[in-house]
């Protein structure tokens, strides 16, 4: 029961009545604080997947699953999408505010300053068997940072912009753009000065020594507005991870490795992977969307449609919709007027919105559904795909590390759990077992 003047939930047990003040948001949901329910009752809740559980509050992201609407601090994500770029959305959701030109200029010289790697990190590659999952490097990679880059936050210093944070927002587009190079056999591309972020991206991606990449400014846009995209998205399970390693004192670059660990899976980020792989699949088998539908209701079948779902959105994802405006106009620029698996994509996607158990379940494409068909369109490979959503992803990571180090409610991560092994009972000496 919910006492709206007094601001208090009460829970009413056989034997007591306790009451719990109400945490007060300033849009969306209000969260009943709990803290001291075991005191007070020897009860705990029992959520898994946290669903229905804030284990902190939060000013960076604001996310209405109902209305599809996302907003980083109090922007509206298509307004950043149409109108930033990507930098410019790291430093509000790092700061706070958007960067006037000054602090942009000083965001871009620090970032450059730090866009190299250390030479003995560079060695690390040649170790990695060429076939290795990027991902995998990524994450080994962000880790070592924290053995050669070993200065960390200041807890006093004023502007959270430091060498940290654009050591790793600069740094970890070099380790993607070399775990790619790598993968393919090809020399490292430095990064430049000359180019903006994308740019160098795409430059240490795609030139090499015998061939100038010409930078496309429609492919830069596209690419931007993806990172955008996937900028942020309040307590999701890598933010959550992140959030939780850092919560013992564990530095940034471990934490956000451990976030990179998280989002490889396919029911988070790998899934933008899955989604190309699923599409790849339907194509080659000649198997019918009707039939992937089918299969993907199927109980006894593992299988679910990749890219399809979400735990918060139960309307069409915002940020899906704008993906997918851009990879059409994206295909189209390029010349590429029949992508099979596009086609593919729109022909699941309407069957899936037109079948009963997607309505009732509220299934709508999420926002790896489509970003997948521009990024090879633009010659990103398969499995660089989730390298992409991490590089998005890493000043929403950075944002939340931060506002976790600064909480005053904020304790170390160690959830309770119900018990459900053996009671106690009696040992059995070693001779004795059956
Ligand atoms: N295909 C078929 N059925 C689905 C799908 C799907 N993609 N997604 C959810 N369902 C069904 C579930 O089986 C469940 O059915 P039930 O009520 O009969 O048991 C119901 O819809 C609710 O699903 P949950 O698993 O309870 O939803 P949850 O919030 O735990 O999971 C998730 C969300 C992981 C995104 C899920 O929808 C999924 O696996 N989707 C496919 C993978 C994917 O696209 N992941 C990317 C997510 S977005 C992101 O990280 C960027």
């Amino acid at each position: 029961m919910i006492d709206k003047d007094e601001q208090r939930a009460e829970l009413v047990l056989p034997e007591k009545s306790v009451s719990f003040p109400i945490t007060e948001s300033s849009v969306g949901d209000q969260g009943i604080d709990i803290r001291r329910l075991r005191s007070e009752t020897g009860l705990i809740t029992y959520d898994p997947g946290l669903a229905n559980t804030a284990a902190c509050k939060s000013a960076i992201t604001f996310l209405d699953g109902e209305n599809g609407v996302l907003m980083h601090h109090g922007y509206r994500i298509e307004d950043l999408a149409e109108n930033c770029v990507f930098l410019e959305v790291a430093v509000l959701l790092i700061t706070g505010s958007l960067p006037n030109r000054e602090e942009r200029s000083q965001f871009t010289r620090l970032m450059n300053k730090n866009s190299m790697l250390h030479e003995g990190m560079i060695r690390f590659f040649d170790n990695y068997p060429e076939r290795a999952h990027p991902m995998a490097i990524l994450s080994a990679m962000v880790v070592s940072l924290s053995a050669f880059y070993p200065e960390i936050i200041r807890e006093d210093n004023d502007t959270p912009l430091d060498e940290t944070i654009t050591n790793l927002l600069s740094k970890m587009r070099t380790i993607a753009a070399f775990s790619y190079k790598k993968s393919i056999g090809e020399p490292f591309v430095y990064p430049s000065y000359k180019l903006r972020y994308v740019e160098n991206f795409l430059n240490m991606m795609f030139s090499s020594p015998v061939a100038n990449y010409h930078i496309d400014p429609v492919v830069e846009a596209v690419m931007n507005k993806f990172l955008i995209l996937h900028a942020d998205h309040e307590q999701n399970a890598s933010t959550t991870v992140v959030r939780g390693v850092g919560s013992s004192g564990t530095n940034l670059y471990a934490s956000i490795a451990a976030g990179i660990s998280s989002l490889w899976g396919s029911m988070h980020g790998g899934a933008n992977q899955a989604v190309i792989e699923m599409l790849e699949d339907i194509r080659v088998s000649g198997k019918s969307v009707k039939q992937v539908v089918e299969q993907a209701k199927d109980k006894s079948n593992p299988f679910r449609l990749m890219g399809f779902g979400h735990r918060v959105y139960k309307t069409y994802d915002p940020r899906a919709r704008i993906a997918k405006e851009s990879c059409r106009e994206l295909l189209k620029h390029l010349g590429i007027d029949n992508d099979p698996l596009l086609d593919v994509a729109m022909e699941l996607e309407e069957a899936a919105l037109a079948d009963d158990y997607f309505k009732e379940k509220s299934l709508y494409p999420n926002v790896d559904f489509y970003t997948g068909i521009a990024y090879r369109a633009i010659g990103i490979p398969t499995n660089m795909f989730t390298v992409m959503f991490a590089l998005g992803r890493l000043p929403g990571w950075i944002a939340h590390w931060l506002e976790m180090r600064q909480d005053t409610d904020q304790r170390i991560v160690r959830p309770r759990q119900v018990y459900i092994g053996q009671k106690p009972r009696a040992f059995v000496p070693v001779e004795e077992r059956l």
